[in-house]
C-alpha cells in the first residue's frame, strides 16, 4: 500500500524520488507528496490524486536538492486530501516524515502530545510519529536518539524515512515489527532507500533489506544500522536481479493482459531447473527438505490471503493426492486468532505474492510460536516471507504489477504440484511410474497455457454480453472449485460486479434460489472426475432460465449443448487443470472490466500488498 522513496548523493533527488514513486503506483494509494531539503529549508509538495498531479505540482513551484524524501499515501487516518498527504513536518518545521503503518496507540499519543501544547496540522496517526521525534530533540540535540526514543513509543509495525534540515547530510530510516518493509540501494556515493525494490532498481542492484527493530543512518557515502537502543549491527549486501524492464507495459494496454500473457513464460521458469524429466525427479533446494523430515511430517497447514488463498485451496488437493499428507488451508487472518492446533511435525507453508501481507506474515508468526515448521511460496525476492520461513520456492514470474493477481496464482499452483511430488518422492509413498507420469505431465503445461493465450480473442467477443450484468454465480467442484472462487474475485476486484462462487452440489442448498434468466451462470466443467456432477448441475440451472457460459475442453459435445456459451481450452492432466481454467476467466474479467472503462491496474479500494491488518 503506502510507497516509500527516498534519496541523499550528489544528484537532483526530485526526479528520482517521483520516478520512483511512479514505479511504486502498483501498490494503490490515493495521495502523493515529496520533501526536498533545499538551501536551509525543507520543501513539501503533495496533494490528493496520482503521481502525475504531483509532477505538475514540481513544474508549476520547482523543488531542487540533493536530500529528500516521498510518500505514496493509502488512507487510514484521516481523509485523502493535501493536509492528510505525506511527508509531514514536526511542528517547528525542521523535521519532516513519511511512514508506512498504522499507529496502534495513536489516540493515547496524540492527546499526551496535546496536552503538551503541540498544534497538530493533519488528522493522521502519521502525525504523532514526527511530533514525538520533535519532542525529542529539544532534549538530545542529536536526531537519531530522538528517532530511537519516539519509536520505543509506538505500537503497531512500521517502516519510516525521516531527515532534519539541521542534519541535511543524512537520511534515517526504520523499520518496527514485520509490515513496513525497507530496502537501502547503494550507491556509489549516493544512497537510496524505499519500501520496495522495484523503486530503485534503475539506480542500484546493490540492496540492504533493514531487519526488524533496526534503524538505517544513511548519508552519500555511507550506511550504519544500529538496534533501537544503539548498538551498531552488521550489515549484509545483496545483489538483485530483476531486470526493470520487465516491469514496463511493453506492447500491452494494461500490466494485467501483460501479466496473463507472461504466463508460458513463467511456467516455462517454473520448471526449468526443477524438473528432470530423465529420472523423473524434483528439486526444490531452497526448501531445503531431507528424506528424514519429510518422513516426519505429519500435517500441513497452508496459510495465505486472496488469491494466494485459492492457490492453497488447490494445494490441499494436490499434497492430499499425490504425497497423502494432510492438509488444512486457512486464511491468514483467521488462522492468526484462532488458536489452531499444531502438534510436532506440523508444517506450515505460507502463499504470498509480495511477501509483506501483514495477515500472512502474522500467521508466520502464529505458526512458528507455536513450534511449526515454516516453508513460504513467494514472489518477491527478499521479502519477509521469504526470510522468516526455514525454507522456501520462489515463484519464478517477475515483478507483478496489475493489483488483480494472475501469473502469481498460476505460478504457485505448479511449484505445490513440484513440493507434492518431491514430498511423496521422500517418504517413498509414490509408484515409479506414476511419480514418471507426473513430471513428464508438466512437459506440455507451457504450450497448453499459450493455447489458452491464444483464445483471448473468443473470451473477448463474449464481454459484451456482460454488459447490464450486476451478479454473477461461478460453479466449479473439486479441485476446479477454488478456480470458480479465483475466477470470481478477479470479476468483483475489476469489473465492480457482485460474483459470487459456490461448489456446484451446494447449490440445490441454497444459491439455486437465485437462478433466473438475469444471471448468468460460469460453469467450469472440464473433463475430469467431477464432468458428470458437473453437467447435472449445469442442467438444473438450464432448468431455471439461467444464461450459462461453460470452461469446457476442445470437444466436449454434452457441455456445449447445454451451454449458451463456451470457452474452449485444451484437455489438460486433471491435477493441472486449474492452470489453464483460470485463464479464460482472467480474460474475462480483463476485458469485461476494459468494456467498462475501469481503471484496470489500480481497481478502486485495493492495494497491491496489504502491509497493515
Ligand atoms: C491483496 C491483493 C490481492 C492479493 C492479496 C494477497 O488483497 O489485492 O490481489 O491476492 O493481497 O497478497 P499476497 O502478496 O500475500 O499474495
Amino acid at each position: 500500500m503506502c510507497g516509500i522513496v527516498g534519496y541523499v548523493g550528489p544528484r537532483d533527488a526530485t526526479p528520482i524520488i517521483l520516478q520512483g514513486l511512479q514505479r511504486l503506483e502498483y501498490r494503490g494509494y490515493d495521495s502523493a507528496g515529496i520533501a526536498i531539503y533545499s538551501q536551509g529549508e525543507i520543501e513539501i509538495r503533495r496533494d490528493a490524486g496520482k503521481i502525475s498531479h504531483l509532477f505538475d505540482l514540481v513544474s508549476a513551484a520547482p523543488l531542487h536538492g540533493h536530500l529528500g524524501i516521498g510518500h505514496t499515501r493509502w488512507a487510514t487516518h484521516g481523509e485523502p486530501n493535501a493536509r492528510n498527504a505525506h511527508p509531514h513536518l514536526s511542528s517547528s518545521g525542521r523535521v519532516v516524515l513519511v511512514h508506512n503503518g498504522i499507529v496502534e496507540n495513536y489516540h493515547t499519543l496524540h492527546d499526551e502530545l496535546e496536552a503538551e501544547g503541540v498544534h497538530f496540522q493533519s488528522e493522521t496517526d502519521t502525525e504523532v510519529i514526527v511530533q514525538l521525534i520533535e519532542r525529542y530533540l529539544s532534549s538530545s540535540n542529536s536526531l537519531v536518539t530522538a528517532v530511537q526514543k519516539a519509536l520505543s513509543e509506538i505500537q503497531g509495525a512500521h517502516g519510516i524515512v525521516v531527515f532534519s534540515r539541521d542534519e541535511p547530510d543524512k537520511l534515517i530510516a526504520a523499520r518496527i515489527g514485520n509490515a513496513g518493509g525497507v530496502v537501502i540501494g547503494l550507491g556509489d556515493g549516493e544512497n537510496f532507500v524505499a519500501s520496495d525494490l522495484p523503486a530503485i532498481l534503475e539506480y542500484t542492484r546493490r540492496a540492504v533489506f533493514l531487519d526488524p527493530q533496526k534503524i538505517a543512518i544513511i548519508t552519500p557515502a555511507s550506511l550504519q544500522i544500529q538496534t533501537l537502543n544503539g548498538e551498531i549491527v552488521n550489515w549484509k549486501e545483496q545483489h538483485v536481479t530483476w531486470d526493470p524492464i520487465a516491469a514496463e507495459k511493453g506492447e500491452y494496454q494494461h500490466f494485467m493482459q501483460k501479466e496473463i500473457h507472461e504466463q508460458v513464460r513463467s511456467m516455462t521458469d517454473t520448471i526449468a531447473g526443477r524438473v528432470n524429466f530423465s529420472f523423473g525427479k524434483i528439486s526444490l533446494p531452497e526448501i531445503q527438505l531431507t528424506p528424514e523430515f519429510a518422513q516426519t511430517i505429519h500435517k500441513i497447514f497452508i496459510v495465505a490471503c486472496g488469491t494466494a488463498y485459492h492457490a492453497g485451496l488447490v494445494g490441499k488437493i494436490l499434497i492430499e493426492r499425490i504425497a497423502h499428507i494432510p492438509v488444512e488451508v486457512d486464511i491468514a487472518s483467521e488462522f492468526r486468532y484462532r488458536d489452531p492446533i499444531i502438534e510436532p511435525n506440523t508444517v506450515t507453508i505460507a502463499i504470498s505474492q509480495s511477501g509483506e501481507t501483514a495477515d500472512t506474515l502474522a500467521a508466520m508468526e502464529e505458526a512458528r510460536k507455536k513450534g511449526s515448521t515454516l516453508w513460504s511460496i513467494v514472489n518477491a525476492i527478499g521479502s519477509q516471507a521469504m526470510r522468516l520461513a526455514d525454507g522456501f520456492i520462489s515463484m519464478q514470474c517477475g515483478p507483478e504489477i496489475g493489483v488483480a493477481s494472475t501469473k502469481a496464482y498460476t505460478a504457485p499452483l505448479v511449484d505445490l504440484y513440484l513440493l507434492a511430488i518431491l514430498l511423496a518422492d521422500l517418504r517413498n509413498t509414490l509408484p515409479t511410474q506414476m511419480r514418471y507420469q507426473l513430471v513428464n505431465d508438466l512437459r506440455r503445461l507451457p504450450n497448453l497455457v499459450g493455447i489458452c493465450l491464444d483464445r483471448e480473442t473468443e473470451v473477448q467477443e463474449i464481454a459484451h454480453l456482460f454488459t447490464d450484468v450486476s451478479n454473477c454465480l461461478y460453479l466449479g467442484r473439486g479441485i476446479n472449485m477454488p478456480t470458480a472462487y479465483e475466477g470470481a474475485l478477479k470479476l468483483k476486484e475489476i469489473s465492480y460486479i457482485h460474483a459470487e462462487a459456490y461448489p456446484a452440489g451446494e447449490m440445490k442448498h441454497g444459491p439455486i434460489a437465485l437462478i433466473d434468466k438475469n444471471l448468468p451462470i460460469i460453469a467450469i466443467a472440464p473433463k475430469d472426475l467431477w464432468n458428470e456432477k458437473m453437467v447435472s448441475q449445469i442442467e438444473q440451472a438450464k432448468a431455471r432460465g439461467a444464461k450459462i457460459i461453460s470452461i469446457a475442453n476442445d470437444g466436449d459435445e454434452r457441455i456445449k449443448s447445454l451451454s449458451d456459451r463456451v470457452l474452449w481450452i485444451p484437455q489438460t492432466p486433471w491435477l493441472l487443470s486449474p492452470v489453464t481454467t483460470i485463464i479464460p476467466l482472467q480474460f474475462l474479467a480483463y476485458h469485461i472490466a476494459h468494456q467498462r472503462g475501469l481503471d484496470i491496474d489500480q481497481p478502486r479500494n485495493l492495494a497491491k500488498s496489504v502491509t497493515v491488518e
